[in-house]
């Protein structure tokens, strides 16, 4: 089949081609460029010299030749795409946050400065976390053309971290704390001050505290697995890597119990605890392909899914019992982008959902 990808020059555009050109149902891939149409994709991108030397074109042409198109665009941006690529019958995968809120316009519009400019496009589009939304996307295809709400990066790793626990009843009262590192890509190709390498390099920093546009998602992820509303604590930090989101999630199981001392080293008990938690995690996510929970005493980290589709997930518990520790890692690229974004298309077109995803994570 023949696949375009706009925004093609930016980094998930970047990843999508790397991972379609070794899709075997992508035939021909499309790619198109605002800035850059006319230019070679192995000018822009060297790494491509003589694996593909496709000329970049203009969005309409990649939609009008195209049997699904994926939009790696700025929030904001990719909307004004979706509804020629619907109209014209095709499926539109969009990795921005345009369409990952649903009928919420005032929960999108308050945090991406924005209203929808299409409203009824939302009856077509879903957001695309498989593991909790997988049933949604086929039934939805199987009626026509698609939109993927593809989530964002920093949602996919707490929400996939917290599924389990969320679903099964197992919060209880009190904010879930996500702490999460991510790599300098998941800021994109533009420039800025604080993406910068002096700024970045050799030194760790929060970013957005309290005001991180990935909370409502996360947020409204949370809520919807408990089934009730979930207070979320988010802070987003920079790390010195190229890739990954690491997130430290802590989650409140229950108070203290009355004269049990905080500081005493955690009882064969607490163990035993954390052991029956992992196998709730391992069985709730037993036919997943790409979630993998390690075993206990492990600990999860960027390291094992770089350049996968995975989601590591490791499962603690604090010296009381009282918190549940998880931390999941992803590759913000893939798993985080572009990975799960052909998950979906895999979905919408019946393909196995791991193909052209089998990549093996590269461990250093
Ligand atoms: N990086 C990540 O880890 C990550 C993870 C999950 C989701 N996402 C989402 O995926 C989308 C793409 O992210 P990215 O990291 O690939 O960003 P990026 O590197 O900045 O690329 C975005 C591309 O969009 C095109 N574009 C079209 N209109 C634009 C406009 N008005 N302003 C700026 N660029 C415009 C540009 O290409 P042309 O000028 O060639 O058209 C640009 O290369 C974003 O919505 C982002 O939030 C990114």
């Amino acid at each position: 089949m023949t696949i375009g990808i706009i925004g093609a020059t930016g980094y998930a555009g970047a990843e999508l081609i790397r991972l379609l050109l070794g899709h075997p149902e992508a035939g021909n891939l499309i790619l198109a460029s605002g800035s850059h149409a006319g230019e070679r994709i192995e000018d822009i991108y060297p790494a491509l010299r003589g694996r593909l030397s496709s000329v970049l074109v203009s969005p309409a042409k990649a939609i009008a030749e195209s049997d699904c198109v994926f939009a790696a665009l700025p929030s904001g941006v990719s909307e004004q795409y979706a509804g020629a690529a619907v109209d014209r019958g095709i499926s539109y995968i969009d990795l921005s946050a345009d369409f990952r809120f649903d009928d919420d316009e005032a929960v999108y519009s308050a945090w991406y400065g924005k209203p929808y400019t299409r409203p009824e496009l939302r009856e077509r589009s879903v957001y695309g976390l498989p593991e909790l939304n997988r049933l949604r996307i086929r039934e939805l295809a199987a009626r026509g053309p698609v939109i993927i709400g593809n989530p964002g990066c920093y949602p996919t790793g707490a929400s996939l971290g917290c599924y389990p626990c969320l679903a099964r009843g197992l919060a209880g009262e009190g904010p879930v704390i996500v702490d999460a590192a991510s790599g300098i890509t998941g800021g994109g190709r533009e420039l800025s001050r604080s993406f910068h390498f002096p700024e970045c390099a050799d030194a760790m920093s929060p970013y957005k505290v309290g005001a991180h546009r990935h909370i409502p998602e996360i947020s409204r992820n949370f809520s919807k697995m408990a089934g009730r509303p979930v207070q979320l604590v988010f802070t987003p930090h920079l790390a010195p890597m190229n890739r990954g989101i690491l997130s430290t999630i802590y989650i409140p199981l229950g108070p203290l119990p009355q004269g049990l001392p905080s500081d005493r080293p955690p009882s064969p008990e607490n163990a035993e605890r954390a052991g029956e938690i992992r196998e709730l995690y391992a069985g709730f996510y037993r036919d997943e392909p790409f979630v993998r929970v390690l075993p206990q005493g492990a600990a999860a980290s960027t390291r094992g899914v770089r350049q996968s589709n995975y989601c590591d997930i490791s499962v603690h518990l604090d010296q009381t019992g009282t918190t549940l520790i998880v931390v999941s890692a992803i590759d913000n690229m893939v798993k985080g982008a572009a990975g799960q974004a052909i998950q979906n298309m895999n979905i919408i077109f019946g393909f196995d959902e791991s193909l052209g995803l089998g990549g093996i994570p590269a461990a250093f």
